[in-house]
């Protein structure tokens, strides 16, 4: 076994330094581990005060309060309404831009007290966690996740032997939806129109969707590891 410490998106550069032409399978579990949330220094986990940091790779110089203390407000909007899917999105963005003008954030535990403000108590006290969305939100846009997972895709099933295989678990919908489409276009990658009685574009099948639905997590397993909860496996398979 070979171990090699690199972003997942670096695997053909590292495949070819092996001397390894092809791979029979390929396996991402996606997000940050357990020891990752569990390990509050590393600033995943929104229920520890620790600094702000949730770099996947602590060798790269940007961290999380980079993100909170430097992006504009409507940067930040963005990305907690579209990485963190929260109605909430815009008035969190406010209210951080506000309260870094007294001081720059720091902690977990700051972001969590400005987050806290900016959502109604009402809900506070009935949804999830209040800040939840906004630190995966913050965790996608600082390790660049779903750009990375989406250039990957196609560079993996180039590298599968024939008969190899894609198997890709994701946590959340955005993730998930990547992955569906992704396989699904190398699937069938043709761009003819329906109507078109031969294909014309040239574009070749590379292989198929083993999974027509994910594989979720039986109620025993969620259970067992709470964390499996929101997981989806699909699996590829080059032709
Ligand atoms: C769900 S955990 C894997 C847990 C592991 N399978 C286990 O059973 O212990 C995901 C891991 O992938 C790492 N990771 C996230 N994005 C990555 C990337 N682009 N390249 C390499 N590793 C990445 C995270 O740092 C985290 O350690």
């Amino acid at each position: 076994m070979t171990i090699v410490r690199n972003n997942y998106e670096n695997i053909d550069t590292v495949l070819a330094e092996l001397g390894i032409p092809g791979v029979d399978g390929i396996y991402l579990d996606l997000g940050v581990s357990s020891y990752q949330l569990d390990t509050a220094e590393r600033g995943f986990t929104y229920r520890e005060d620790a600094p702000l940091d949730m770099r996947m790779d602590q060798r790269n110089a940007e961290t999380a309060a980079d993100i909170v203390n430097g992006y504009s407000e409507m940067e930040l909007y963005r990305i907690i309404r579209d990485y963190g899917e929260d109605r909430f999105a815009k008035n969190i963005a406010k209210h951080i831009v506000r309260a870094r003008q007294e001081k720059p954030l720091e902690t977990t535990g700051e972001l969590i007290e400005v987050i806290k403000a900016a959502i109604p108590a009402k809900i506070r006290a009935t949804g999830g966690h209040p800040a939840k969305r906004t630190f995966q939100a913050i965790r996608i846009e600082l390790n660049k996740e779903l750009e990375v997972l989406e250039h990957s895709i196609d560079k993996m099933i180039g590298l599968l032997n024939p008969g190899g295989r894609l198997s890709i678990i994701t946590f959340h919908s955005l993730e998930d939806r990547i992955v569906k489409n992704k396989f699904k276009e190398n699937e069938n990658p043709c761009v003819c129109p329906p109507d078109f009685p031969v294909c014309m574009c040239g574009r070749k099948s590379r292989g198929r969707v083993v999974t027509r639905k994910p594989i979720v997590p039986t109620g025993q397993e969620i259970e067992e590891n709470k964390r499996s909860k929101s997981s989806k496996l699909r699996v590829f398979e080059k032709s």
